[in-house]
């Protein structure tokens, strides 16, 4: 029986901690949260699980096997340093931080100590996902457009810059990483950002709400992401056209689309991502055999360079190339 850990105790965490307790041969033994009290209240929903009030204490009273950490972006750090030092696997909500250096320490440290990761970048767990990809091997691409277009997230840390990085690097991020695992890395951005609306409706507001992002692929594609958090909740448009030598593929939460020559075809998917992102996981901290994880720390530190490279440039208003 595995004996997990989770770090958080937000919406993210509900969610994993939701698929763990159906899957076999696994058990939530630990809860950690910003106090005590907060942990101890989460736990008691679960048969086996502690309350914790910070992870070290969590780390020492419990023998885990695996650790999920599901925290916001700026609560990154001592907490994935302290289960590489103690060797334990884990799968970390994404994005990796609101900046790039503490992922790059993160890094450094799993180069030295080598533990399964995986992070939270679910849609390359989608079937259509899968499907897309088959498609554009078989096609030239030529250019990838899309974006998020939402309403704001209420939970206070998104509105603010520092502690969640911004719409770019906290939720967009699942686009641009979904752009890297389909159509190869990216050499260049360039981003514009702008203010428009969010700031007069909530308080303490300190990220973009409208911005645009041109991304130079390294194979010669070309790609703009947009993204904006200034719609009334309910109204949301998420997806990416990609459009190739025979036509168009459009993907979006409902599935993927393609368009050839006026005729269209759909696929839905029918499994959830979420529960294959754990399954793989798991089966990885069971076995060794980490092949089905489809996203790792390594891996996802380059999506977050390109994240972070996007806020940079909207800064300084000039293209900013992405390190090889
Ligand atoms: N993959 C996805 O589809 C998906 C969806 C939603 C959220 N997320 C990600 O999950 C992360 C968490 O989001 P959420 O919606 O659960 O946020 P949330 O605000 O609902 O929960 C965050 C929790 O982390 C706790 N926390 C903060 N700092 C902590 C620390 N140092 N130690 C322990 N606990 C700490 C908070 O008290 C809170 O309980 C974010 O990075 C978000 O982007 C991913």
């Amino acid at each position: 029986m595995l004996n997990i850990g989770i770090v958080g105790t937000g919406w993210f965490s509900g969610v994993h901690a939701e698929i763990l307790c159906r899957m076999e041969g696994v058990r939530i033994g630990a809860i950690c949260g910003t106090n005590q009290a907060k942990a101890e209240a989460y736990a008691a929903q679960f048969d086996h699980a502690k309350g914790y009030g910070n992870a070290v204490e969590m780390l020492d009273g419990e023998k885990l096997d695996a650790v999920y950490i599901c925290v916001p972006p700026f609560a990154h750090g001592e907490i994935e340093v302290q289960l590489i030092d103690r060797r334990i696997p884990f799968l970390v909500e994404k994005p990796l931080s609101v900046d790039l250096e503490t992922p790059q320490y993160i890094l450094s440290r799993l180069q030295e100590q080598a533990v399964i990761t995986s992070v939270g970048y679910h849609f390359r767990y989608r079937d259509s996902v899968r499907m897309l990809k088959q498609e554009l091997q078989e096609n030239t691409l030529g250019m990838v457009t899309g974006g998020w277009m939402d309403s704001m997230p209420t939970v206070a840390w998104w509105r603010n810059q520092a502690t969640s990085g911004g719409q770019f690097i906290e939720q967009t991020t699942h686009l641009v990483d979904l752009l890297r695992y389909t159509a190869g890395e990216v050499e260049e951005v360039y981003a514009v950002y702008g203010n428009r609306s969010i700031s007069q409706v909530y308080d303490h507001v300190t990220v973009p709400d409208v911005g645009t992002v041109t991304l130079k692929m390294k194979n010669g594609v070309v790609a703009n992401l947009s993204n904006t958090c200034v719609l009334p909740n309910g109204d949301c448009k998420v997806g990416l056209d990609f459009y190739h030598s025979k036509g168009i593929l459009h993907i979006d939460r409902n599935g993927l689309e393609k368009s050839a020559e006026g005729v269209r075809t759909i696929w839905t998917d029918t499994v959830d991502p979420y529960v294959k992102e754990n399954e793989a996981f798991i089966h990885a901290v069971q076995t060794g055999d980490a092949s089905r994880i489809l996203s790792d720390y390594r891996d996802a530190f380059r999506t977050q360079e390109v994240t972070v490279a996007a806020l940079q440039s909207a800064q300084t208003g000039k293209p900013v190339t992405i390190n090889e």
